[in-house]
């Protein structure tokens, strides 16, 4: 028996240059999780944003509960039951956690005086409900992403929706909160609400979702129970194209060379790394699994110069060097991509071209002359080579569907060409088609003798594209997995969790 709770029908929304909604119908049954899933610049955020109130459709309908509705402002959405996690969520840092969730409907002692003491009980109870554990005085800033990210999951909730809607929540989940997570959404599901959930990753749909509406250019394609999809059908639908691999064919190393070598490098924070030593090789990729908390990204900041050392040493092609800024590190060859590149990385008022430029300025200047003509062409390059959908070079970045922005980051790093380069979660956020490219542009950088580091918390992409797997648990290194022949899941899994089976061996005994 199906029992429809949203329908969404014949929706167009047009953006300068864009249509990014054609005709796009979508229903939705009470109590049951709707994937929604797509190349980057599908219009799966555009068509959620209209549900909630952020973009107003040209044309089209929105019916609750059989009942026509007209959604103006997120307000309204929140009013009529339906709450949205973004893609990219803006925590306000210099205020506490509960302040965060609460934000614009504090509860008051008396008109104007905010009730603390409710305030903080309201916010345990709700983190009960959804088993977090975090502190509700903490301020928001000291939270990484990804438990700030359950925290707005938490904040949905708490809106009483019947509708929640999930554009990218694990984007910055390790697979542990990515299980919480999933225990969370099964329990709202049981309790009747409907969950519209967007996400690039096959493996959570086919885990989670009951139906899947898959949309390419705008348009609906189709909409399937998940039980009768598969990770190959999927893709062929989103792409409208066969495509058979999802990783290109590894590059044979055959270089033993040394280029990197780190040797027991601790940080000067007392709880992140410890003694952690690796050697890279020209023309290899050196995967980085583990955990959260594992301490990889503060590894490879403290390599690039952004963290302090307390002990150890780094060698470059044998020499010792001191990384005491990222300048230093950008002479020596060596680039970082950082994570949290949404927050860091993109300059929301400049173009695709600036943004994609701006790390390698000074090859397209001329003396002073900042050659347009190369700029533009290095840009346009990019744009081709990483399937960037953009009206032109010159549209403003902040513009652009959340994952071509990511394209565009990454596109910035390959281009400043450096010996080595460090790419913290490169793909997130990026559909299976343009990944296989970054894959096939890292690959062709390796073939150049160019040396990748590339922590990644996506196993089929960590299994898929390193040479070796060096994998961390707990600031310390757990242990290499050296060939690609003896890579699997269970053997990442095992070493990202080896200390921590020994601690609470300790602890039971
Ligand atoms: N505010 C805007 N102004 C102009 N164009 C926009 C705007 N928002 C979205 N677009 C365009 O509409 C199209 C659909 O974008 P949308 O963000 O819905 O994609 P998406 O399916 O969510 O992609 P992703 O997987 O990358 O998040 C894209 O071509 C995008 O550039
Ligand atoms: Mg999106």
């Amino acid at each position: 028996m199906t029992d429809t709770l949203l329908q969404m029908n014949h929706i167009t929304k047009t953006f300068p240059g864009v249509v990014a909604l054609d005709d796009v119908s979508l229903t939705v049954e009470r109590g049951t999780v709707h994937a929604l899933m797509g190349e980057n610049g599908a219009g799966k955020s555009t068509l959620m944003k209209c549900l909630f109130g952020i973009y107003r459709e040209d044309s089209g309908e929105i019916l609750l509960d059989a009942h026509p509705v007209v959604i103006n402002s997120a307000k309204q959405a929140l009013d009529l039951g339906i709450s949205m996690i973004h893609q990219e969520p803006h925590p306000v840092r210099f205020r506490s956690v509960a302040e965060n969730v609460w934000l614009g409907r504090f509860p008051q002692l008396i008109p104007g005086v905010v009730n603390h003491r409710k305030m903080r009980e309201m916010t345990q109870e709700l983190f009960k409900r959804v088993d977090l554990d975090i502190d509700p005085d903490t301020t928001a800033g000291e939270l990484s992403a990804s438990v700030f990210q359950l925290v707005e999951i938490a904040k949905a909730i708490s809106y009483d929706a019947k509708i929640i809607i999930m554009d990218e929540p694990t984007s910055s989940l390790t697979e542990a909160e990515v299980g919480h997570l999933f225990e969370i959404i099964n329990r709202l599901r049981d309790e009747g609400i409907a969950i519209i959930y967007i996400s690039h990753k096959m493996e959570e749909i086919l885990k989670i979702a009951d139906e899947v509406t898959i949309m390419r250019d705008g348009k609906r394609v189709g909409t399937w129970p998940a039980s009768e999809l598969t990770t190959d059908l999927i893709i062929n639908r989103m792409v409208g194209r066969e495509l058979t691999n999802r990783f290109p064919p590894r590059h044979e190393r055959r270089s033993d060379e040394v280029v990197l070598k780190v040797e027991g490098l601790t940080a000067t924070s007392p709880r992140s790394f410890t003694d952690v030593s690796f050697e890279l090789r020209k023309g290899e990729i050196l995967g980085i699994g583990g955990l959260v908390g594992a301490q990889r990204t503060e590894l490879v900041e403290a390599i690039f110069g952004l963290r302090g050392i307390a002990s150890g040493t780094i060698y470059k092609d044998g020499q010792v060097i001191r990384n005491d800024s990222p300048k230093t590190s950008k002479k020596h060859g060596i680039a970082l991509l950082t994570e949290e590149r949404r927050a860091t990385g993109i300059i929301p008022m400049l173009s695709v071209c600036d943004n994609t430029v701006i790390a390698n300025a000074r090859r397209y200047a001329r003396g002073f002359v900042i050659s347009e003509v190369q700029r533009h062409e290095a840009a346009e390059q990019e744009v081709r080579d990483l399937r960037i959908k953009t009206p032109s070079t010159d549209t403003e970045i902040a513009d652009l569907s959340g994952g071509n922005q990511q394209k565009v980051l990454v596109g910035r790093w390959l281009l400043t060409d450096p010996e080595i380069l460090i790419l913290d979660e490169p793909t997130r956020g990026i559909d299976v088609g343009a990944k296989y490219e970054i894959y096939t542009l890292i690959q062709n950088l390796t073939r150049q003798g160019k040396s990748i580091i590339m922590i990644s918390s996506e196993m089929p992409e960590l299994l898929g594209v390193s040479d070796r797997i060096m994998v961390m648990c707990e600031g310390r290194v757990a242990g290499f997995l050296n060939d690609p022949s003896e890579f699997s899941q269970v053997e990442v899994m095992r070493l990202a969790t080896s200390f921590m089976t020994q601690q609470s061996e300790k602890e039971a005994a």
